[in-house]
């Protein structure tokens, strides 16, 4: 998974394409390049971050290309940076996803080529240069195109001519259309100052991008498809203010649940509006939910699962995307598959899907991005309505997709007649109490961070959580381990004494959920054994025991079965403080990438 962005217009594409490109760098960021069009290309590009490429101050362009890599195909050098280009250096490629097909390829080309890097890409550029004949661009990539085998999201850039032609399959793409000029990019926020009028390409679009407007063609057909008015404003791309993108979304919690709930819960009635698409009757005889996740999402799911077996009465198992497998002994058209999903964009979900659908089950997308591919091969969609979130590190739409699961699991409950009016408008007020139960540990920063600091040199973070704290152990683990670079792992607290607990040293830090909703009594058992064995101890929430083998802890606000999610917060701040503490890249831990394009 890389960035693309592109840029055709009146204005110096250079500091346009360049700008937009710093806006995609969550998605990929060891590599950059751009490629301005002029009566000869100017091609610049380098290992590191696009703020580390050397570009003039201005350019007399007035189309370019961009991209930002996560090198799959070969390491990150100078050399494999895009964009790349064929033999005479007048035709420009940028490219995100992976070709598959590009060893056949590079050997059928053979020694007339001269390739210059190790990346699958670079066949792109050769072969528009066999097809390329001076007359329609849009020809001779659609020809190419149909050769790739694989996901790509391509922008190609000629010399001499004002325009771009861009192509997707299974790789985001968007057109923003402006005023006598038109961007291009991997996703929204790259170009959100400049248009929040766009259209989002489909898999097998070729399109052909002018200052003017825009052609779209699939199988070799003129088409036209929709655009759509992005809602958010420039500003939530922005850091508005604090250091890191990943500070500012977490304190960004509170307003990104309001959203999620807005016009969709009535807490008074105990009724929940998500518009879900789906049959009554199908709903009530469900059999099974199924959800597939990666990383955080999954946590969510996790959570979801366990909302869902209490609220709705319904049989549920959670999904590592990647390792989904219908599996055996289901009736397919009983079968929810639910493929929850920041990005909407996971290869990995996406492909579980994708199972999900040949095998005849219903399919439901919850997602953050409005015109992610997700959202077009699910069967229904609900949206988690967080803003974007720019910072690697997942912070914001974990806690909107366990609001968003908790109204998916009231409105099952509902309609499958397992949940009474009261226990609904129980579990609502809960929900409509959370931004304010998150702002008081938000409030909170100052104390966290003290811990954070105290306690950043540890040798290993283990976190501890049972019931709907498990999940949460999980991922407060997840979000040290991808920006600190410490070891950290989460348990299911009971689990620590069938072998973790040799792992538990002096110099080891526990931090465990003890709130509503996790079994605080059992876990506090579970740090009494490592605070006997030496570690340092932290608790959220109050459990009824012996509170002295707790170092320090911190209480959390009511919000019952939401109460791990706000003890969650806390974890988060710690991970950022710790992280900040040593210096970290933040927004953009090494090796990792926003969404994740490829399997
Ligand atoms: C962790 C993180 C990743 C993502 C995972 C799935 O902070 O961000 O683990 O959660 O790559 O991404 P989505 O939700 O976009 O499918």
């Amino acid at each position: 998974m890389c960035g693309i962005t592109g840029y055709v217009g009146d204005s110096d594409a250079l500091p346009i394409v360049s700008s937009t490109l710093a806006n995609l760098e969550y998605r990929g960021y060891d590599s950059a390049g751009v490629a301005l069009g002029n009566s000869e290309l100017e091609i610049y590009k380098a290992e590191g971050k696009i703020g580390e490429l050397t570009l003039p101050d201005s350019s007399t362009a007035r189309s370019g290309i961009g991209h930002t890599r996560w090198s799959t195909h070969g390491p990150p050098t100078d050399e494999n940076a895009h964009p790349h280009t064929d033999c005479t250096g007048e035709i420009a490629v940028v490219h995100n996803g992976i070709i598959e097909n590009h060893a056949e390829l590079r050997a059928e080309l053979g020694a007339e080529h001269t390739f210059t890097s190790d990346t699958d890409t670079e066949v792109v550029p050769h072969l528009i240069e066999e097809h390329w004949d001076g007359e329609d661009l849009l020809d001779a990539v659609s020809a190419v195109v149909d050769r790739l085998a694989g996901s790509f999201a391509i922008a190609v850039l000629v010399e001499g001519r004002n325009e771009i032609v861009a192509a997707r399959q299974d790789s985001p793409l968007v057109i923003g259309h402006g005023d006598g000029e038109t961007f291009l990019a991997s996703d929204v926020p790259a170009f959100v100052e400049h248009s929040r009028d766009v259209t989002f390409l489909e898999d097998g679009d070729v399109a052909r991008i002018e200052p003017d407007g825009v052609e779209i063609y699939h199988d070799g057909e003129r088409i036209e498809r929709e655009r759509t008015a992005v809602e958010w404003e420039a500003e939530a791309a922005e850091k508005g203010g604090y250091e890191h993108f990943m500070l500012k979304e977490i304190h960004e919690q509170p307003r990104a649940l309001r959203q999620a709930l807005t016009g969709r819960v009535d807490a008074l009635s105990g009724d929940v509006d998500l518009d879900l698409g789906l049959p009554e009757e199908y709903l009530q005889s469900l059999e099974e939910i199924q959800i597939v996740a990666a990383g955080t999402s999954y946590h969510a799911g996790l959570y979801a699962e366990q909302l869902l077996e209490e609220l709705a009465d319904v049989r549920v198992t959670t999904h590592v995307a990647s390792e989904y497998d219908v599996g055996g002994g289901r009736d397919p058209w009983q079968t929810l598959v639910v493929a929850i999903t920041q990005s909407g964009e996971t290869a990995d979900t996406l492909e579980a899907l994708r199972s999900a659908k040949a095998s005849g089950a219903r399919t439901l997308a919850v997602t953050n991005t409005v015109g992610s591919t997700v959202t077009r091969e699910a069967d229904e969609t609900v949206y988690i309505h967080a803003g974007p979130e720019i910072g690697v590190a997942a912070t914001k739409t974990f806690v909107s997709q366990v609001a968003t699961a908790t109204m998916l699991a009231v409105a099952l409950g509902r309609t499958r007649g397992a949940l009474s009016r009261d226990e609904a408008s129980a579990v609502l007020d809960s929900l409509r109490g959370l931004p304010g139960a998150i702002q008081q540990v938000l409030d909170r920063e100052a104390e966290i961070e003290a811990i954070a600091q105290e306690y950043a040199d540890r040798e290993a973070f283990f976190f501890l959580g049972r019931r709907l704290g498990h999940p949460v152990a999980l991922e407060g683990a997840l979000k040290l381990k991808e920006i600190s670079y410490d070891h950290a792992e989460g348990f299911a607290a009971g689990e620590l004494k069938h072998g973790p607990l040799a792992l538990v040293t002096d110099d080891v830090l526990v931090l465990s959920v003890l709130t509503q909703g996790s079994n605080p009594e059992a876990t506090l058992h579970n740090v009494a054994e490592v605070d006997t064995r030496g570690a340092a101890t932290v608790g959220f929430g109050e459990a009824k025991g012996d509170g002295s083998v707790l170092d320090h802890s911190f209480s959390v606000p009511e919000a019952g079965l939401l109460e791990p999610v706000v003890a969650n917060v806390y974890m988060q701040l710690f991970a950022y403080h710790v992280a900040r503490s040593k210096g970290r890249a933040i927004d953009k831990p090494r090796n990792l990438a926003k969404s994740v394009t490829v399997q």
